[in-house]
């Protein structure tokens, strides 16, 4: 049976039709409801220019989550609330403090950024709710990490940041968007017709999407859609049925025990990485930082990553180089894969038709582990990387007794490094050694050249991380970080 797709927007419970043509938000915003404060510009996730804020409930509470418009599909938001930049407004014309610090500071020229700029702040600003300090530089960063302007310039946009708190305060009615959202709630399969006869399923048991994995085996598996959501606006792809894992209950869990931190395949990118930065923060910050943008993260998950496999993909190097497992969920049980045998060629995994990626299963740390990831791409925020690599040691000693090394960027997949692995294991961890590893990285890879980095920089990159790498962890004399970075740029000691 097919049901309208409800969710709140304007005050009020907004239905759209069955059998609508499938359409991303910021499609159903601008071309049927004509509400064009939200701007497209890129229509792939990287300009912010189409941020909107999503509502929804989560045991009880409302989570509130700024989000890319332009690569988010209309049906994902059955059951949640909508909030774009015509809401901020006061019912008296009076702007919200967040648009009045833009006005004040001077954020806006063009404007055609500003109603994305103005969410990401927004979501900053509700963040912020009753903290009398301003945000530090580094979480404004994080909050605008989205959001791209070709003309102000950022400087008065990070000032506007700091002037908003400043204004007299305006409180966001959670309540009313609570009780708005809860008769919305549904614990049974919602199904929604598409045209032409397709069909997107919304389970809300990990056993009916496994259902419908087996009866509907052509089906797109949809989770954040943050690589999904290109294929529909850049490719024009037609995805046919759908079965969006987003309202599977459970399948967002993070679990920890005492040797593994277990991350639900639905869990967003952003709180896989809190929750796992809990316990790698000086290996994995600066990863998450630069992973995508805010928006990207709230939408994206962990499990779309893996599955995804991208051979560009930053979180596979760190997990293959931890020894993570994938969990696989199918019709007739659970299967626990190493990662890296997960990967079976180019966009080739070892899944099979009825199954889906239940969970990732990261070991804990071990006694007298060492390891890092690096990740080398031309922009700090929302950029894709060149090279992303992981390395785990441990020594006896200086002996190394386990050595695991895994790349990005270097083959068809996110792969092992054997070669350099076998010349490692057993040695002595200094440069002799290091040299030799090196050297055993070219037959390990054999790197494409494309418009991010030719094939000669990818390997000469890949050689010098590892270089990076016993700099910092040598049992002679390790560097700090910042010490080594020059030498990350190619320079010899
Ligand atoms: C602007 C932008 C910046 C980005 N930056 C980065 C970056 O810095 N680093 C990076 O690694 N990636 C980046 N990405 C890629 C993307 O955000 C990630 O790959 C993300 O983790 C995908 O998750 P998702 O939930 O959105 O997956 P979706 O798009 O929903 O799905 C991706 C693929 O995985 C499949 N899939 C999803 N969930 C499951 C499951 N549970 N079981 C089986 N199959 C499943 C889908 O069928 C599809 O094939 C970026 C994307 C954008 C748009
Ligand atoms: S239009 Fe650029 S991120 Fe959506
Ligand atoms: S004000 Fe013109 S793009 Fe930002």
């Amino acid at each position: 049976m097919s049901e309208s797709i409800r969710f709140h927007f304007r005050g009020a419970m907004r239905e759209v039709d069955a059998a609508a043509p499938l359409r991303t938000v910021l499609q159903y915003l601008r071309e049927d409801l004509h509400c064009t404060g939200t701007k497209e510009g890129c229509a792939e996730g990287d300009c912010g220019a189409c941020t909107v804020m999503v509502g929804r409930l989560h045991d009880g509470a409302l989570r509130l989550e700024p989000v890319n418009a332009c690569i988010r599909l209309l049906p994902t938001l059955d059951g949640k609330a909508l909030f774009t930049v015509e809401d901020l407004q006061q019912a008296d014309g009076t702007l919200h403090p967040v648009q009045q610090a833009m006005v004040d500071c001077h954020g806006s020229q063009c404007g055609f950024c500003t109603p994305g700029f103005v969410m990401s702040l927004w979501n900053l600003y509700l963040q912020r709710e009753g903290q009398p300090a301003p945000p530090s530089r580094r979480q404004v960063d994080d909050a605008l990490s989205g959001n791209l302007c070709r003309c102000t310039g950022y400087r008065p946009i990070i000032a506007a940041a700091t002037r908003m708190g400043e204004l007299p305060p305006v409180a966001f009615d959670r309540a009313t968007v609570i009780a708005a959202l809860e008769p919305l709630h549904s614990d049974t399969l919602r199904t929604h017709a598409l045209a032409d006869g397709y069909t997107f399923f919304a389970p809300r048991t990990l056993s009916q999407a496994i259902q419908l994995r087996t009866t509907h085996p052509a089906a797109t598996l949809l989770a954040g859609s943050t690589d999904v959501g290109l294929w529909f606006t850049k490719q024009l792809r037609v995805l046919g049925d759908i079965v969006y894992l987003g309202e599977v209950a459970g399948l967002d869990a993070i679990d920890s025990s005492d040797t593994h931190l277990q991350i639900g395949a639905t869990a967003s990118l952003e709180a896989a990485y809190q929750a796992i930065c809990q316990y790698y923060p000086d290996e994995l910050t600066e990863l998450w930082q630069r992973f995508a943008s805010l928006p990207v993260r709230n939408a994206g998950t962990l499990g779309g990553n893996v599955a995804n496999g991208s051979p560009i993909g930053d979180s596979m190097p760190w997990l293959i180089a931890l020894g993570a497992d994938v969990v696989l969920q199918g019709s007739t049980g659970t299967r626990t894969l190493a990662l890296e045998d997960f990967y079976l060629g180019y966009q080739k995994k070892d899944m099979r038709p009825d199954e889906l990626v239940a969970a990732v299963r990261i070991p804990l740390r071990q006694m007298g582990q060492q390891w890092r990831t690096y990740k080398l791409a031309k922009r700090f925020d929302q950029d894709i990387s060149a090279v992303c690599a992981a390395f785990s040691i441990r020594l006896e000693g200086d002996l190394i007794t386990d050595i695991r090394i895994a790349y990005g960027g270097m083959a068809a997949t996110p792969k092992r490094a054997s070669h350099a692995e076998g010349s490692l294991l057993g040695q002595p961890w200094n440069d002799a050694s290091l040299t030799r590893a090196m050297a055993a990285l070219t037959s390990d890879y054999t790197p494409l050249g494309d418009m991010r980095a030719s094939a000669a920089y990818r390997m000469k990159a890949a050689q010098n991380l590892l270089r990076r790498f016993w700099f910092e962890t040598r049992t002679d004399a390790p560097l700090a970080p910042a010490q080594v970075n020059a030498f990350a740029h190619g320079d010899t000691p």
